[in-house]
């Protein structure tokens, strides 16, 4: 990964994006004591091409490099880096008193709604609730969904509970609903499952046999990564299942198997702990 420093070809970076998201999430299962540091260094490998997008859209450009602009800052925002984190919040707070701000353009919105909700807690919810304002008010289904996908991705699981309730309420629609979900945050992971074993009768006869109920189950169930917890899940189904689910279910569960693999290996590697000690400087 570290020779790509200097990269800002779109198919390239998006990749690596991709990888970060995935290795941070096994890193942080299998070393938590790494995480922060795994986020570090993708932090300080992204900074190049950060500081050569910017926020604001390049008369010119292409439009994978907005695209891109949009990934890094959502990336960078999860990540937790703070210089993002207070850019989004100055630029959402100009959106919030003038929606025509120049501050904000589509392309970096859901960057910013994400950074907004990383500082979003049970005991100040002032960011979620500018952003199921802006929902209310907009009539644009791609804000929407951009409002959507964002307001899971809080630390703090009340606030993901919250905002999984809200994903099955008569203000979202069913085909909508699954957004939310894509979103949660790694914190927000076990509240979810618990939330859909507590909602399961209710969410499947809102959402029937087809695919949204599929991606429901796949979105929830599938970010663990323990042999426990594919049991767990082979359990809380096998009085459940249905023709319509099964494959689902079972692809679910063997994607939990191979991240507990996966974990395992890692916890397995010697100097791994010393290793992104010293790349996250
Ligand atoms: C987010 O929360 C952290 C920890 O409470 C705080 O240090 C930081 O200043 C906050 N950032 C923003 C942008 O509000
Ligand atoms: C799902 O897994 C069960 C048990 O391993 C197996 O019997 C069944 O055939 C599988 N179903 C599908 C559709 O893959």
């Amino acid at each position: 990964m570290d020779v790509y420093r200097q990269e800002l070809d779109y198919s390239v970076l998006s990749c690596l994006i991709d990888i970060a998201y995935k290795v941070s999430s096994v890193v942080s299962d299998a070393i938590p004591q790494s995480a922060a540091d795994f986020k570090s260094f993708t932090i300080n490998l992204l900074q190049f091409a950060a500081e050569k997008l910017g926020w604001d859209p390049i008369p010119g450009e292409s439009h994978l490099n907005a695209m891109l602009r949009g990934q890094i800052l959502e990336v960078l925002a999860q990540f937790g880096d703070e210089e993002t984190k207070v850019e989004a919040r100055r630029r959402f707070n100009s959106f919030l008193n003038d929606r025509s701000t120049t501050l904000l353009p589509a392309d970096i919105r859901k960057a910013a709604y994400t950074a907004v909700m990383q500082n979003v807690t049970s005991s100040d919810k002032s960011g979620y609730e500018s952003l199921l304002r802006i929902f209310r008010e907009t009539d644009l289904s791609q804000e929407k969904v951009r409002i959507l996908g964002s307001i899971a991705s809080s630390p703090d699981s009340s606030v993901v509970r919250e905002a999984l309730d809200f994903s099955l309420s008569s203000e979202v629609r069913n085909q909508d609903a699954v957004f939310v979900l894509y979103g949660i945050s790694k914190e927000g992971r076990e509240t979810a499952w618990l939330w859909l074993k507590e909602k399961w009768e209710f969410i499947s006869k809102k959402l029937g046999t087809g695919f949204l109920i599929t991606r429901f189950i796949t979105s929830v169930a599938s970010p663990f990564s323990s042999e426990k917890k594919a049991d767990e899940i082979q359990e809380f189904f096998s009085t459940r299942m249905q023709p319509s689910i099964e494959r689902t279910v079972n692809q679910t569960i063997e994607q939990v198997q191979i991240r507990a693999q996966w974990v395992k290996h890692v916890q397995q590697q010697d100097g791994l702990v010393e290793l992104l000690r010293e790349l996250a400087d």
